[in-house]
């Protein structure tokens, strides 16, 4: 990947610096289309900055029949919502892809709880291999929010939850415990605006004000995919 430098690593958290924007979409998409050659178990985030790395993912492994695919988190919204990460899922990876993957989707017509009910249960035994995480101006990863009492939640796989900044929706979202099961976590973050946080997910102490500081990976790999823009302040 022309432009990323060898990844050095920050509390165990391996950091992928690339230049910009679209070559850290590049190198999520590599990894996700290998992953998906692997026939893996793959938790993809919502948000826009997955969006581009979907497309090209789904353009370089056109085959995505033996993985399967989950999302970390999912707003409380008709399927067809343009809020809904079902929907980002349809417009990017699968309008990309000749061969689909098992996609399952929270049951987003039941209640929050409801939802959450079923896509804990659904999630019985399921091990990640992949968890592809957002970063959001406040610390926050899939719909996991600062101080949010999901944060504390140990033995479900997915809650429902309150939240934490637009869209003003409820959220289904994968617990933190369930997340860090995955065999690799990988955080993608680009831009200015992603700086902060990150030097608060990556650098300072774990604290619930950052909830992504508290996921890594319990027993594989975490890594951070960052632009030179979203590692400004990680020095
Ligand atoms: C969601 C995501 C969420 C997202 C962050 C960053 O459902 O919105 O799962 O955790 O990754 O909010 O969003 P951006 O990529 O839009 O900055």
């Amino acid at each position: 990947m022309s432009g990323a430098e060898s990844p050095s690593s920050l509390d165990g958290v391996e950091i992928v610096l690339v230049d910009d924007a679209e070559e850290a979409a590049a190198h999520a998409a590599s990894l996700l289309a290998e992953a998906a050659r692997a026939g893996a178990t793959i938790a993809l985030s919502g948000g826009s900055t997955p969006r581009r790395a979907y497309v090209l993912a789904a353009g370089l492994e056109p085959d995505w029949s033996g993985a399967d695919v989950w999302l970390g988190d999912e707003r409380c919204v008709p399927a067809e919502d343009e809020r809904a990460n079902a929907r980002l899922l349809r417009e990017t990876l699968l309008a990309g892809v000749e061969r689909a993957p098992r996609v399952h989707l929270v049951p987003t017509e039941l209640s929050p709880d409801e939802a959450a009910l079923a896509y804990d249960r659904a999630l019985a035994g399921v091990h990640l291999d992949v968890a592809l995480q957002g970063l959001g101006g406040d610390g926050h990863t899939a719909s996991l929010f600062p101080g949010a009492p999901s944060l504390e939640v140990t033995e479900r796989r997915a809650v429902a939850a309150d939240a934490g900044l637009e869209p003003w929706v409820p959220r289904v979202t994968m617990t933190l415990p369930f997340l860090a099961s995955a065999a690799h976590v990988v955080f993608l973050a680009v831009g200015a605006d992603k700086a902060e946080p990150a030097r608060r997910a990556f650098v300072d102490p774990p604290s619930p004000e950052t909830p992504a500081s508290l996921l890594r990976s319990r027993s594989g790999r975490t890594t951070a995919i960052l632009d030179r823009a979203a590692a400004a302040r990680l020095a």
